[in-house]
């Protein structure tokens, strides 16, 4: 079956070609970030105009890169939320248009959800049951990966997000967005223990995350150190040690917390394999740490390629091979705050009123 699926939710535009679930015959992205890049973070009515320009290409480019025309596909797929409004009813409205005058059907697909199927494009052995570190701009999740639809939420941050404690401390810096690749390459040379940031302690011993205690750590010690970063300079490689220093020991805290936490709850609940998935499982810190703590504890790491981790298409075309087709196309919508677990339920009563269990 190929899968035709749109990802608009942030500030990239993505066109993907999946075949059965695991394989990308064509993977095309347009991203915004340079032109967000100018204003430290994205610009939710710039990200939605942008993506009306774009699509339209991305979508051609998706299907010829594929070497494919529009009868080949048997499907499509779109990113239904969680994400920015206007830019997920680009997708969303353009999708449901495509449906229509093609008469194919289309899936609707929860971000995070397709975030951890990137999983699958790499290792096609993966089968759930697993457990899943999803770390992305906007949510850092723990969570039991039971079936493909069916997942249990074990821990989330309570403040920022991983990708935000990234973008923040980089936009304090005067790095500008994306963070978390910037501070990441300027991480490479420094001493992850040059400064001691404080370990975050919850009250209650769960397994959530908090980081604006770090947060506010951090921004001390930028103010202590007078550091600020010149971009232009960084750019091209030309930065000193005490930013290194600063880069590298708060990458190794905001890492050390995902990684300690998500090997934590493998352990806990006797679960061997462990997938790191969204945009913060490109960070070369995070992929380091987990590797060598998965080693430690007898877990099977499974980790996408950096080009699948940030946003794409494929990963939406790979978990919409999973998921069950709506009744018709008024039934469902964008949804920007849509929960994991309340889309996980939805599914599982999908499935059950087609006569189809998704937890075997
Ligand atoms: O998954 P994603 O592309 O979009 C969302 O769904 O939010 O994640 C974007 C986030 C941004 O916060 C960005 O700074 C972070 O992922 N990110 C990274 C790296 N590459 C992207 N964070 C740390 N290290 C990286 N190499
Ligand atoms: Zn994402």
């Amino acid at each position: 079956m190929k899968i035709l699926a749109i990802e608009s939710s942030c500030d990239e535009t993505a066109c993907a070609v999946v075949e059965d679930g695991r394989t990308v015959l064509s993977n095309v992205i347009s991203s915004q970030a340079d032109l967000h890049h100018l204003f430290g973070g994205v610009v939710p009515e710039i990200a939605s105009r942008k993506h009306v320009e774009a699509i339209v290409p991305v979508l051609r480019s998706g299907l010829a890169e594929a070497g494919l025309s529009w009868p080949d596909i048997d499907c499509l797929a779109v990113t239904c939320g969680p994400g920015l409004v206007g830019a997920l009813l680009v997708g969303v409205s353009f999708a449901k248009g495509l449906a229509q005058a093609l008469n194919k059907p289309l899936i609707p697909v929860h971000h995070l959800a397709a975030h951890l199927a990137a999983n699958y494009l790499n290792s096609p052995e993966l089968e759930p049951p697993f457990m899943a570190l999803i770390v992305s701009g906007g949510h850092s999740h723990i969570v039991l990966v039971k079936d493909y639809c069916d997942f249990e939420v074990l821990a989330r941050t309570r403040d920022d997000a991983a990708g935000e404690a990234f973008d923040k401390i980089s936009r304090a810096l005067g790095l500008g967005y994306p963070g978390g690749p910037l501070i990441d390459a300027i991480a490479a040379s420094g001493n992850p223990e040059a400064v001691a940031f404080p370990k975050t302690r919850l009250a209650d011993h769960s397994l959530d995350f908090s980081f604006s205690g770090l947060k506010t750590a951090a921004l001390n010690e930028l103010n202590r150190q007078q550091l600020q970063a010149d971009p232009e300079a960084v750019k091209q490689g030309r930065y000193d040690t005490r930013l290194a220093d600063f880069c590298s020991s708060y990458q190794h805290a905001v890492v050390s917390e995902l990684a300690s936490h998500a090997v934590t709850a493998c352990s806990a609940l006797g679960v061997n394999r462990l997938a790191l998935a969204g945009g913060v499982a490109a960070n070369h810190g995070l992929r380091q740490l987990l590797s060598r703590l998965t080693v430690q504890n007898e877990i099977s790491l499974f980790i996408p390629p950096v080009q699948l981790c940030t946003d794409n298409a494929a990963m939406v075309g790979a978990m919409a091979c999973y998921c069950p087709q709506p009744p018709d196309l008024d039934s469902w919508d964008a949804q920007p705050s849509l929960d994991l677990e309340d889309w996980s339920r939805e599914q599982t009563q999908a499935f059950i009123q087609r006569g189809r269990l998704a937890i075997s």
